[in-house]
């Protein structure tokens, strides 16, 4: 109990004074012999990437900005879901879809209004209630957007404000002067004076004229990331830029499958202008996609982040069983991935990259590994299809684009894939650390490995300490391995943790329509993506359970990286002997996250009560004694001489 309420308040420094009294608690010395004249492996460049798929409300109401839910109107065929009808005292009117009057081939359908009775204090409109509220910030301009057609006789004018639920605070508003009968598109810039941080508002478009529009394509958004329009939450990717990941694995997961052929995600359908975009039902995660975060916008996330493309393209299997068979079935789905490929990658002069540079982005991605499937170890049915279905894509996209590496994302015996996908989710940090050394005795003579999805599912919404360990534990066994595991990416990444916003428990980052959060595991992804070299040093080392550790050198800088994870609760003295280098450098840095119980964990509301310290050390030689706090994880960052 003493240990724990110590733990609680003292910076980590401390530890290292404290370690001599408290020896008695300690586990007994681990002792580490690092070898830095030797490479056991090279590190892969990649290691350390993100996958993403829409899930618990990753773009929409996350990390893609757009503020408005359902603005196409096309999220349920009866009723304008997520709207409301504005009748202010005396008005009135009437709201409905009106597929009659669709908006253009792709978007099957638009919102009518009929302004029966308004006058300047009886206005009617429409409101959206965005995705768990609007969010207000003062000092914030919001750029809004819609499409409108009026029938004859109404002109207008339109006025578009960001305005508090119970209707008495306007934050922001604008008008447009009149609106045609003809389609057109209407933008105006709303900004917010000393408006406090608030959510309980509403996007709303009135009139004070009786008349009837037709509406379409209603937007709103905030600033996002490097100003980009159509673009990302700035806070969510300021958190992803930090852990300095590699690359990006997307669109799924299962939202790539879908429930259905007809859900899965079809690339084709989600290019081009947001307004010609049709959306579809997310059914393998039970929500409405308007699929703004499309193919392009994944491409443009992966270019911010400094990230790889790692494109998953659609196989032919979806969730529930249905599946195009191997043969003339599964030919358009073939082609539809060489199309892909060409939108991504191809030259501007091609036919789909042609389309991409009218879409805003002439030139080419870079583009090296394309995943045939996910997980398509779960078709099963007859004996399963996935051997015949990934060599009839293979042999197409491979003839095709032959520098390409190809992911199978199941075991496959007629083809011989460059990477195999490997998934693991563990229920309990021990699990997670338990496959720690899963890799140490892999033969190498396979495809190398993506560990595509992983996670230790301890904590909810977001991994608690004792996630974060077994993470750790697990990641230094990927690092060890990384001439074999060369990409390996945590899932999920995000989660809205709004009511009704999670849909699989245990996420990286967790937000609300305001804020957001990295968890435990995140600050660890970090330390590890962030401090590591270009190779593996061996070591000598007796067993200690609860330890596990990796080292690795820098050969540039000649900077080792030792990583530490003590999963056990009491103090973890660690000799660390360092042969092959004349001296190391007596300032070393150290960077320790830490917590008082295993249960410990960030929050919406205590964002950051479990965080890393960084510090300077003083290491008296090669070979020196350092401690670990309980349930820590360390890099040591060293610099050899
Ligand atoms: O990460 C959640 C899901 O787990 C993914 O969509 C799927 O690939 C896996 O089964």
């Amino acid at each position: 109990m003493f240990l724990i309420n110590l733990t609680k308040s003292l910076p980590v420094i401390a530890w290292a004074a404290l370690a001599a009294t408290l020896s008695a608690q300690s586990a007994g010395p681990a002792v580490l012999q690092i070898k830095a004249d030797q490479v056991a492996a090279h590190v892969s460049p990649r290691l350390y990437g993100l996958m993403s798929e829409e899930i618990n409300f990753s773009y929409e109401g996350g990390l893609y900005a757009e503020l408005v839910r359902n603005r196409t109107f096309m999220e349920d065929a009866k009723e304008p879901v997520h709207w409301t009808l504005i009748q202010e005292e005396g008005g009135a009117g009437s709201m409905a879809l009106d597929p009659s009057r669709r908006f253009n081939a792709a978007v099957a359908t638009s919102l009518k209004l009929t302004i029966a009775k308004a006058s300047g204090k009886q206005r009617v409109g429409i409101a959206n209630q965005g995705f768990w509220g609007i969010p207000v910030w003062p000092r914030t301009s919001y750029r809004a957007s819609f499409y409108a057609e009026a029938a004859p006789g109404f002109k207008g004018p339109l006025t578009v404000s960001i305005v508090s639920d119970d209707g008495a605070t306007v934050h922001a508003t604008a008008q447009v002067a009149r609106v045609t009968e003809i389609w057109q598109r209407y933008e105006v810039i709303l900004t917010t004076r000393d408006s406090p941080v608030s959510t309980a508002n509403r996007l709303v478009i009135t009139s004070a004229k009786p008349g009837t529009v037709w509406l379409s394509t209603v937007s709103l958004f905030p600033p996002t990331f490097n100003g980009r329009p159509n673009g990302n939450r700035n806070d969510i990717m300021q958190l992803l830029a930090a852990m300095k990941p590699a690359f990006l694995r997307f669109p799924g997961g299962n939202y790539l499958e879908g429930n259905t052929i007809a859900t899965r995600f079809d690339w084709k359908k989600t290019i081009g202008d947001i307004s010609r975009r049709p959306g579809h039902m997310n059914d393998a995660w039970h929500y409405w996609s308007s699929d703004g975060m499309g193919l392009l916008e994944f491409l443009e996330w992966c270019e911010d982040l400094h990230m790889e493309p790692v494109l998953a393209v659609y196989a032919g299997y979806s969730l529930h069983g249905e599946r195009a068979e191997p043969g003339p079935e599964l030919a358009p789905f073939v082609q539809d991935a060489l199309d892909e490929i060409e939108y991504v990658a191809g030259q501007a002069t091609t036919t789909w990259g042609s389309k991409r540079a009218r879409d805003g982005h002439p030139d080419p991605f870079p583009l090296t590994y394309v995943e045939i499937g996910n997980e398509d170890n779960f078709d099963r049915a007859a004996g399963g299809t996935y051997d015949a279905r990934f060599t009839q894509i293979y042999d197409a996209l491979k003839g095709r684009y032959p520098r390409l590496q190809y992911i199978a994302t199941a075991p496959v015996t007629t083809r011989v894939p460059d990477v195999i996908d490997e998934h693991y989710y563990r229920n309990s940090e021990d699990l997670m650390a338990s496959t720690a050394h899963m890799y140490d005795t892999r033969p190498r003579t396979g495809p190398k490995v993506l560990v595509g999805e992983w996670a230790t599912r301890v904590g909810s919404p977001t991994p608690n300490m004792s996630a974060a360990l077994g993470d750790a534990a697990w990641m230094t066994g990927m690092e060890r391995n990384s001439d074999l595991v060369i990409m390996s990416a945590y899932a999920p990444l995000l989660v809205n943790v709004n009511p009704g916003g999670m849909q699989w428990h245990t996420d990286l980052i967790g937000y609300d329509t305001l804020t957001s959060y990295g968890s435990p595991a995140y600050y660890a992804q970090k330390m590890f993506s962030v401090y590591h070299g270009d190779v593996v040093l061996p070591i000598a080392a007796q067993d200690v359970p609860t330890l596990f550790y990796n080292a690795t050198l820098d050969t540039r800088t000649n900077t080792i990286y030792l990583k530490l994870v003590n999963r056990a609760s009491t103090l973890q003295p660690v000799r660390i002997e360092i042969s092959g280098v004349a001296s190391v450098d007596p300032k070393a840095r150290l960077i320790v996250l830490n917590a008082s119980s295993p249960d410990d964990t960030n929050s919406i509301t205590e964002p950051t009560k479990v965080v890393p310290t960084t510090t300077t050390i003083d290491i008296p030689s090669r070979s020196f004694t350092h401690t670990c706090p309980p349930y820590s994880i360390t890099v040591l960052q060293m610099r050899a001489r």
